[in-house]
């Protein structure tokens, strides 16, 4: 099907760092002749310009149309509008990468405008909310002018390749279906650690923190995609009303045993000495579901940390003292999947060591970006990837008693080092 797809802010860092590159790939794959662009920014652009300063590759120009409007202008959407022109048998994309703050005033007038029409789908980049309130507003107010089978919440952690690859392994291997429960496994880890700091978003961040930023809805997604069930011959479609069901047996976070922290010299870098915004935060958390009660979970995502880490972990328990079974998907940087196991040290003695068997995409294999995947997936209608509004109000229903105790106390927060450890933090 013929698509045009709007990109509102298609100057701005998430466009030119994702969008376009993925463009370029998508399109240089030949199956996707039928896809235009149309970029929308505040001032006239050249395209060509933009492409070769930012990305050093041209070959999206003839693709890519520019439109520069005021997007507080009801009339200019209606200028989009007739620019657009959607003819039969097309469909229209709809594209919000735009500052947080921003995509509610663009949604009420693209409503106001019409371009909520059947064959429109509505594209939005996380935040989606600041807390269980404010996401609820905002769902409201999309569904008065988009009907929720239209609309795609990005959470481009869904559409990584390991991500995917946990319900592949899951699905495939009868071996860790068998013990895929708490008579088995003893804890689930899943981290976030990134070396670097807020690399200059001190606006976005100062709003933001780490448990809205990465906690709430990346590891989340990743949680309910390491609890959920996956039935025999799991059809993908189901798999965001699967993660709902896993998150909805998460029982609400304890707030005495979260913890937050900020690095040092963050306060210099957001220009507020008083700032309380953390750049790391854990919580524990346990799920009501029958396999998997007596479990405990951890969740932790942090910046300025002594490592770049993505990783779910999930231990197993010990029958005998010496024995250590941990089962890691590593998200990023160096996609794959290790298990950890004990095995003979060679040699004349009865001694144990632990080894690693491992399985890791090789260097040279360049995976799809997971921002490929949220553009083709949202052409072909396939809404697995994108977070529901139930996942994502359940998320954040999850982490309220956390943010209230957070919001009515000051004392907790935990200066560290950059290069810290987790552990360091959590301890
Ligand atoms: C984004 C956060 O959603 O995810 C950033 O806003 C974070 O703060 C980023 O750095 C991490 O994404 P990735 O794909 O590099 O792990």
């Amino acid at each position: 099907m013929k698509t045009k797809l709007v990109i509102f802010g298609i100057t701005g860092d998430l466009s030119t760092r994702k969008l376009l590159p993925a463009l370029a790939q998508i399109i240089s794959t030949g199956d996707f002749d039928d896809l235009s662009v149309i970029g929308v920014s505040r001032r006239d652009i050249d395209v060509y310009e933009l492409l070769s300063s930012k990305l050093g590759d041209t070959s999206l120009e003839s693709r890519i149309a520019g439109f520069s409007m005021d997007t507080s202008n009801l009339d200019d959407y209606k200028r989009l509008k007739d620019f657009i022109n959607l003819g039969d048998e097309e469909q229209l994309l709809l594209y919000l990468s735009v500052p947080p703050g921003a995509s509610s005033g663009i949604v009420e007038l693209l409503g106001q405008a019409g371009l909520n029409m059947p064959e429109a789908k509505l594209l939005l980049e996380k935040p989606f909310g600041v807390d269980v309130e404010s996401a609820r507003q905002m769902i409201d107010h999309v569904g008065k002018y988009y009907d929720e089978s239209q609309v795609y919440r990005i959470d481009h952690y869904l559409a990584k390749e390991m991500t995917q690859n946990i319900i592949a392994f899951r699905g495939g291997n009868a071996l860790f279906d068998h013990v895929w429960n708490s008579s088995a496994i003893e804890r689930i880890e899943v981290v976030a650690l990134e070396e670097i700091g807020i690399e200059g978003r001190a606006q976005f961040y100062e709003q933001t923190g780490a448990l809205r930023d990465v906690l709430q809805g990346h590891l989340m997604q990743l949680l309910a995609l390491v609890l959920m069930d996956v039935p025999l011959g799991l059809d993908w479609d189901d798999a965001a009303k699967m993660r709902l069901d896993a998150l909805n047996s998460v029982a609400l976070a304890d707030p005495s045993r979260a913890v937050r922290g900020q690095y040092e010299g963050y306060r210099d870098e957001v220009s507020n000495d008083t700032s309380e915004t953390e750049t790391f935060a854990s919580v524990n958390l346990t799920s009501n579901a029958s396999q998997w009660q007596g479990v405990p979970i951890l969740l932790a995502s942090g910046k300025g940390m002594d490592k770049k880490a993505t990783e779910v972990r999930v231990h197993f328990r010990k029958s005998h003292e010496s024995q250590t079974n941990c089962l890691i998907f590593n998200i990023q940087p160096h996609e794959g999947i290790e298990i950890e196991l004990y095995t003979k040290r060679p040699g004349y003695d009865h001694e144990l060591e632990t080894q690693t068997l491992s399985f890791m995409y090789p260097a040279e294999e360049k995976l799809p970006d997971a921002y490929e995947q949220v553009i083709v997936d949202a052409i072909r209608s396939r809404k697995s990837l994108f977070a529901s509004s139930e996942e994502v109000l359940r998320a954040w229903e999850i982490l309220t008693p956390v943010q209230g105790y957070w919001n009515s106390h000051n004392d907790d927060l935990k200066l560290y080092k950059k290069g810290s450890s987790l552990d360091t933090l959590i301890a």
